[in-house]
């Protein structure tokens, strides 16, 4: 198991980092998780200026507890190594993890931890600067058990379901909002994804859904993503942070039964019983398992 830092990544902000007005609002959003682009949402152009943006706004806006990410461009492209260099450089001490777009194997991952560990010595860092990776190519979920095993930086798998639609042919109506497929066309990858994670003790996060106004689809959404194991889903605008917050938050209710479930255990343990019941439901040690990854998110968000 990896001991990865435990950080909140119940709703994941993308904010172009071309834009300095959406990075001053992220900021200040309710996201616990930022990730400031130069990808997808940074046209060509804009690419080189829009680091120096990021650099700044990480070194002089406040982002009180957020979890501060960069999103940068993939190992094929002539940006990649300039984004790591240029971000760490100016602004590695006010970073917690880098994000990497596109990766088709293990190498392409271990190329970056490569850089940061050279990065972090030349800087001088004193804190590691962690790996989220985004699984967007078939390639990548045909390796995703050796991604996920590959660096001991790495934090969290991302399903990215626009790039992996595109990478495989699926039909979607929009970003994160399935086509006319009659099942759910994200079960297996999410299902994959999340087991490689857990097995490799990494967060396992739910990608986009660019039809922002449709708040319901995206809730029914981030509910399948949650009950496989994922701990958030992406925002693409502010609208998505509410709803993200709550669906992967346990409920208050949802935590105090999980105590009390959790203190039920205890006591027949101590009385030498293997199962009892708490409210005519059986308990024994596998509830106590269930229960315990609710007590866990109580823990880290502070429930
Ligand atoms: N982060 C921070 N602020 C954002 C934001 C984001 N992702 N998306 C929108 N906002 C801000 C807008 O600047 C606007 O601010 P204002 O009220 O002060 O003018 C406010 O939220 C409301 O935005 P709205 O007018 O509804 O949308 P828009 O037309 O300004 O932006 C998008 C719509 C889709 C262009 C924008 O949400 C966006 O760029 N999203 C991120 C795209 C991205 O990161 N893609 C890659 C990952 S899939
Ligand atoms: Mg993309």
């Amino acid at each position: 198991m990896s001991n990865r830092p435990a950080r909140p990544r119940r709703s994941q902000l993308s904010v172009p980092g071309s834009s300095e007005k959406m990075l001053q609002k992220a900021a200040i959003s309710k996201a616990d998780h930022v990730f400031c682009d130069l990808e997808d949402a940074v046209a060509p152009s804009a690419k080189v200026e829009a680091r120096g943006k990021i650099a700044w706004a990480l070194n002089n806006l406040n982002w009180d507890k957020k979890v501060r990410c960069v999103r940068i461009n993939d190992v094929t492209t002539e940006w990649c190594h300039d984004d790591i260099i240029e971000i760490v450089e100016k602004a590695g001490s006010n970073l917690d993890t880098i994000m990497l777009t596109k990766p088709y194997s293990a190498a392409d991952v271990i190329f970056l931890d490569r850089m940061l560990n050279q990065l972090e010595k030349k800087h001088k860092l004193e804190r590691r600067i962690g790996i989220e990776v985004l699984i967007e190519e078939v390639q990548a979920l045909q390796n995703v058990e050796e991604i996920s095993r590959c660096s001991d930086r790495l934090e969290c798998l991302i399903f990215g379901m626009g790039d992996y639609s595109g990478s495989q042919g699926i039909d979607l109506k929009s970003i994160g909002e399935a086509g006319s497929y009659p099942g759910d066309i994200f079960h297996y990858a999410r299902f994959r994804i999340t087991m490689a994670a857990r097995a490799a003790g990494l967060d396992a996060v739910d990608g986009p859904y660019a039809n922002f106004k449709n708040e319901e689809g995206f809730r029914t959404e981030a509910v399948r993503a949650r009950s496989l194991g994922m701990v958030g889903k992406w925002a693409i605008h502010p609208s998505q942070i509410d709803p993200a917050l709550e669906v992967f938050s346990p409920t208050l209710e949802q935590v105090s039964r999980a105590r009390k479930v959790s203190a039920a255990y205890k006591e027949a343990e101590a009385k030498g019983l293997g199962a009892v019941q708490v409210d005519g439901v059986m308990i024994d040690v596998a509830v106590l398992r269930i229960v315990g990854n609710t007590l866990a998110k109580a823990d880290l968000y502070g429930l």
